[in-house]
């Protein structure tokens, strides 16, 4: 394991495996240590990692585009991207992050660009396998939840 990457609030760094497959489910062990499937049995963590896929974006990337339509939720793995919304001001989302939740929420377009900083490696999870998750997992939504609130007073104070 070597440890790479780091949240931009501080949080520790996700350790990743010096091997890694495209297929998430060789991801189980990193995933464990994201917040958003923190609360979840090892087993659930497993089977989210067996639905998603691992990408590679280089610097300067967009990952995801405002007004494109939403088709993925991501889950940053390591490196740091950064949000930049129509109005207010950017956000760096670091190792842990999530991104990509909104367009599949309320089906309407993205709300922002997504932009990776560096090398970054994000997990992809289809948009029919993350509302299969957000209906059954009842901890991974009430920590979905508890991130866009604390969002949403982030923008509310800064717009
Ligand atoms: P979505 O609208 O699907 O695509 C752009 C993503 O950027 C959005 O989902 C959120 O995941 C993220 N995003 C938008 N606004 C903010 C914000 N103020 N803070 C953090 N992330 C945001």
């Amino acid at each position: 394991m070597s440890q790479v990457g780091a949240g931009p609030a501080g949080r520790a760094a996700i350790s990743l495996p010096r091997e890694t497959g495209r297929s998430g489910a060789d991801w189980a062990q990193v995933l464990a240590e994201v917040p958003l499937f923190g609360n979840l049995r090892r087993r659930h963590v497993k089977r989210i990692a067996s639905l998603g896929r691992m990408r590679r974006y280089g610097p300067g990337t967009s990952i995801v585009r405002a007004g494109d339509a939403g088709t993925a939720f991501f889950v940053l793995i390591d490196g740091t991207a950064r949000v930049i919304p129509a109005k207010g001001r950017a956000r760096r989302l670091g190792a842990g992050d999530f991104f990509g939740e909104m367009a599949l929420l309320d089906d309407s377009p993205r709300s922002a660009d997504v932009v990776a900083d560096g090398e970054v490696l994000v997990m992809t999870i289809s948009r029919s396998a993350f509302g299969k998750l957000v209906r059954s997992e009842p901890a991974l939504s009430h920590e979905l939840l508890r991130t866009l609130a604390a969002r949403l007073r982030s923008a509310e104070k800064t717009v």
